[in-house]
């Protein structure tokens, strides 16, 4: 496929502050870091894989007052804009176009015109985050996952998205995401930073272990922090609605309609699993005991605690 082998081609990442990023996002660095947040605006943080996408859901559920139809209204990668997106790189009329059809354009701009109250995303650090959002004491909505089943869900994401790096053997995955070597950085420094910060800011921490325990008593905190208030029957639905099996069958949300030049779904599903645990398919014993080792070093002094199956 000349397309996707073209886009391959076209990876390039850069780094910031150590942390590697898509080089477009690079490339608009000042523009993403001038940003202008403003007091109501809800960020929804999460380092990829962590369940960004079943957020968002329940998140537009929620804000819909779990009216399906209005959460219909367009792709979930269209609802929220993503303030660090920026247009790829354009090797030919052809991606050209194929950008123009799947409205490739930068997060920043797409946020600016969109209304207040505005509920936008991100997968950046606190150290990356543009300051705006401080000064302005925004509200953040932060999803954490643990570090094995994210490190998994990165791999098979990474070997079916043509727009992110091959991630290679699983076994040469494991020492680049160890090592921050993945876009977004080190999975490590990025779950501290936002559990250190969630004392000084509004800032709803939440773990996607427990989304999948009690998702209705997640989704009510959730909607608590919104300031809504919406009736148990709601809350049942918006529990229905975003559960993995209807989110994989809705098209609004398993990203069916991105081009199988960027995303292909025949080598790993958008929806891949949904569980938690999936990493004792992936990790050898020794690997697991490489890894604990390494994560007790890294998280040391941090009072986070993950759940590692259900
Ligand atoms: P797996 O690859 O482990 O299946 P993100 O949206 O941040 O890219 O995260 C994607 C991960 O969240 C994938 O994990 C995906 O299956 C999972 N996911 C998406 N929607 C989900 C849901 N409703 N319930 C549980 N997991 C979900």
């Amino acid at each position: 496929m000349a397309l996707t082998s073209e886009l391959g081609k076209q990876i390039k990442l850069k780094e910031v502050e150590g942390t590697l990023l898509q080089s477009a996002t690079v490339d608009n660095w000042s523009q993403i870091q001038s940003f202008e947040a403003k007091p109501d605006d809800l960020l929804i943080c999460t380092y990829p894989k962590a369940g960004t996408t079943w957020i968002q859901e329940i998140v537009d559920m929620i804000e819909q007052n779990g009216d399906v139809e209005k959460c219909q209204r367009a792709i979930i990668q269209h609802r929220h804009p993503f303030i660090e997106w920026a247009r790829p790189p354009q090797p030919s009329v052809l991606v050209l176009h194929r950008c123009f059809l799947l409205n490739y354009f930068k997060g920043v701009e797409k946020a600016k015109a969109t209304p207040s109250p505005r509920i936008l995303k991100t997968h950046l650090s606190t150290q990356l985050l543009p300051p705006s959002f401080w000064e302005n004491n925004c509200k953040f909505l932060y999803v954490a996952r643990n570090a094995k089943d994210c490190m998994v869900s990165y791999y098979h994401f990474q070997r079916m998205n043509h727009m992110l790096p091959d991630p290679g053997t699983w076994e040469e995955y494991f020492e680049t995401f160890i090592n921050g070597k993945v876009v977004w950085g080190s999975w490590f420094d990025h779950v501290k930073g936002w559990w250190e910060m969630k004392d000084r800011h509004q800032i709803l921490f939440l773990f996607y272990e427990d989304i999948k325990r009690n998702p209705k008593h997640e989704i009510r905190k959730v909607m608590q922090f919104m300031g809504k208030n919406l009736d148990e029957t709601v809350l049942d639905k918006i529990v229905q609605e975003t559960s993995f099996e209807k989110m994989k069958e809705n098209p609004m949300t398993n990203r069916s309609t991105v081009s199988k030049s960027i995303m292909d779904q025949s080598i790993s599903s958008f929806m891949r699993k949904g569980t938690v645990g999936d990493w004792k398919n992936h990790f050898t014993v020794a690997q697991n005991e490489r890894f604990d080792e390494i994560y007790r070093k890294k998280m040391e002094g941090t009072s986070i605690n993950f759940c590692m199956e259900l």
